[in-house]
Order: structure tokens, then C-alpha cells, then sequence
């Protein structure tokens, strides 16, 4: 075998262990995580898997100076994987949903005192409360899963990042508006637990 089949045999073996160390991490909560899938009725939880965020970890060129924001990190599983499968400075989740967000506390607790030195030299955090009201001046990477969020969501999600002077690149499962200084440059099809989806994907006017 040669050197490169090697590596990427190598690479394989990595998402393997990772992908299966997050399923019996979050299976521990199974039971938490049903009581949080339906809020209010009529929103459905959903996600991405985890080959997927790979792919598109890989497509948005996440490197060690980007500084990654999930809007809506729910139980946490995107922002542990764009954490733990790519190098950035911080990876931050911010969740306006109480019992979503205490299960994601949960779980990075387990994983902090297991994999305490996976944590050592970079950030990661969970924040609750709405992406609306916060402020996420660093941040160069965007993702949202908005697959259900309202217009009028997006419509003030848009304006509001249109003004973060260091973003680069968001990646949204809905269209955004307001977004005149980014351009849409693709839209890729990302498996996730509800179907195959279009992901929008912008970056920063030149
Ligand atoms: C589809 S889930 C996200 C799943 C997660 N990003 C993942 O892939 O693992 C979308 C989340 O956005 C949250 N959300 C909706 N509006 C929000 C806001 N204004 N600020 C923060 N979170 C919000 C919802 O409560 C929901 O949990």
C-alpha cells in the first residue's frame, strides 16, 4: 500500500473511532434527549451526521485561526464534531432551548473529564440563550441547522450576521437574507436525521 492510501486508511480509522465514541457517549442520554426532541409541539429536532459535518468541515476549510459558531447547537453533537475533527481556535454553541441545552452541558462534561487533554489548548463552549441577543464578534465560520427556523428568524438572523466584520464563510440550511456582503457560492447535499437537504453555503465579498 502506498503512502497515501495509507493516510487516508488512517483518516477512516480516526471518524470511525470518534463517530463511534460520540454514539455511546450520547446513547447514555438516549432517554433525556426523547423528552427534548418535540418542544412546543410542532418543532421537530433534528441533525447532521456526522459524515456529513466531515464533509462539509472539509468543504468550508475550517483551519486553526477560524473561530467556528453552531446558531442553535442543540445537544451539542455539531459543535463536538467540527471540535474534535478539525483544528479550530474555538468552536462555540449557542442554544435557546433549556433542556437541549443542559443535556449538551451534560455530555461535554462526560467528555472534558474522559478526554481531559483534547481540551487543553483550545476553546469550546456552550452557550445558552438567543444567538439574537449575544454577541459573536470573532467568529469566522457559521453554521445553522435552520431547516424549521421562521423567516422572520432569518430574515434578523441575516441582518445580524451581515454586520460580524470577521466572518468568512456560513453554511445554512435555509436561505438567508440580508446578506449583501456574502455571496452564495454553492449549495451542497448533506445527509442529516430527517432526509438529504441543501446546504447554502456563502462567503465574504472580496
Ligand atoms: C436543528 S437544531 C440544531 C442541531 C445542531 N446544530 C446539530 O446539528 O447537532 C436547531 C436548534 O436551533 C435552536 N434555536 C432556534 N432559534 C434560536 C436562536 N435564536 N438562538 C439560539 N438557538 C436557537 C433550536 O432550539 C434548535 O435546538
Amino acid at each position: 500500500m502506498d503512502g497515501y492510501s495509507i493516510l487516508i486508511q488512517d483518516q477512516h480509522m480516526i471518524h470511525e473511532m470518534i463517530q463511534s465514541y460520540f454514539d455511546k457517549v450520547y446513547t447514555s442520554f438516549e432517554a433525556d434527549i426523547k423528552k427534548t426532541l418535540h418542544f412546543k409541539g410542532n418543532e421537530i429536532y433534528g441533525e447532521i451526521f456526522y459524515y456529513s459535518a466531515i464533509k462539509l468541515i472539509k468543504y468550508l476549510g475550517v483551519t486553526p485561526e477560524d473561530h467556528f459558531l453552531d446558531i442553535g447547537s442543540g445537544i451539542g453533537k455539531l459543535a463536538f464534531y467540527v471540535y474534535f475533527a478539525s483544528q479550530a481556535a474555538s468552536v462555540t454553541g449557542i442554544e435557546i432551548n433549556s433542556a437541549r441545552h443542559a443535556i449538551a452541558i451534560q455530555v461535554s462534561e462526560v467528555i472534558q473529564t474522559q478526554l481531559p487533554r483534547m481540551f487543553e489548548h483550545r476553546e469550546f463552549s456552550l452557550v445558552e440563550g438567543n444567538f439574537l441577543e449575544s454577541n459573536f464578534d470573532r467568529t469566522t465560520i457559521v453554521y445553522i441547522c435552520s431547516t424549521i427556523f421562521s423567516y422572520d428568524l432569518l430574515e434578523k438572523i441575516g441582518l445580524t450576521l451581515n454586520t460580524m466584520p470577521h466572518i468568512r464563510k456560513i453554511a445554512s440550511f435555509r436561505k438567508l437574507p440580508f446578506l449583501s456582503n456574502f455571496t452564495c457560492v454553492k449549495k451542497m447535499l448533506i445527509h442529516c436525521s430527517w432526509e438529504r437537504v441543501g446546504c447554502y453555503i456563502y462567503e465574504r465579498n472580496i
